[in-house]
């Protein structure tokens, strides 16, 4: 399946990772997905998509944004949630009347998978804790990129590892982020998982072997 934009933005914009990105997901067809950094909805609408294909009406995903920059989450990494494109812009101001980075844009974008999607607004600092992860079987970890962000990501997802499910981290080599990989690598080592960095080193996917 071709990855696609959904006029939006996206991190998975530079050629070929999106669709590098789905072929990893199709490889493991998880029926419980869980993106952590759901942004403006497009990788969560590709994966919906996908695992539609796979599995009919017979999947859940659970996307998780802080769908908003407050002072709390500063250190954060949140990407420009403007267009520079002025179509897109005035699209989302005047006919979709829309904020493409919230709770609302996210969902209409996921309407036609209504009852397989769950949204929340929310810090994954506090919400990951509150989620049973024994169910889930595929995280896509892009949500905060500060180091005691994904260091303590990594912790709450551990249950998936150990179901033998899979963790695939964003931004892995990200130069601008160096904490993703120092708390990659610390878990690494202390968990003694398997790790594959993949796609030019930009993913680590992350598996019990
Ligand atoms: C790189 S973007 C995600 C891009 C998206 N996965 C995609 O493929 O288009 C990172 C997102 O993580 C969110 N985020 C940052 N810190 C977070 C936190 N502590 N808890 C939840 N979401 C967070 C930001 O609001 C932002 O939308």
């Amino acid at each position: 399946m071709k990855y696609k934009k959904y006029f939006r933005k996206t991190s998975l914009k530079q050629k070929g990772h999106g669709d590098f990105f789905l072929s990893e997901i199709e490889k493991e067809t998880p029926k419980f997905f869980l993106e952590v950094g759901v942004f403006h909805g497009v990788t969560a609408r590709n994966v919906c998509e996908l695992l539609h294909e796979i599995h009919k009406d017979d999947f859940k995903y659970i996307g998780l944004d802080l769908f908003e920059e407050t002072e709390e989450t500063k250190k954060e990494i949140i990407p420009n949630t403007k267009f520079n494109n002025p179509l897109k812009q005035m699209y989302f101001k005047y006919i979709k009347k829309q904020n493409p980075y919230s709770l609302d844009a996210v969902k209409d974008l996921l309407k036609k998978f209504e009852k397989n999607v769950h949204l929340i607004k929310g810090n994954s600092n506090l919400i990951l804790k509150k989620i049973d992860m024994t169910k889930i079987d595929y995280v896509f970890l892009d949500g905060g990129h500060d180091y005691d962000t994904v260091k303590n990501d990594l912790i709450n997802c551990i249950d998936v590892i150990h179901k033998n499910g899979t963790i695939l981290c964003d931004d892995y080599n990200l130069g601008s982020a160096p904490g993703v990989k120092k708390a990659i690598d610390e878990y690494i080592n202390l968990n003694k998982f398997n790790c594959e960095i993949i796609c030019d080193g930009r993913f680590a996917k992350i598996q019990y072997k």
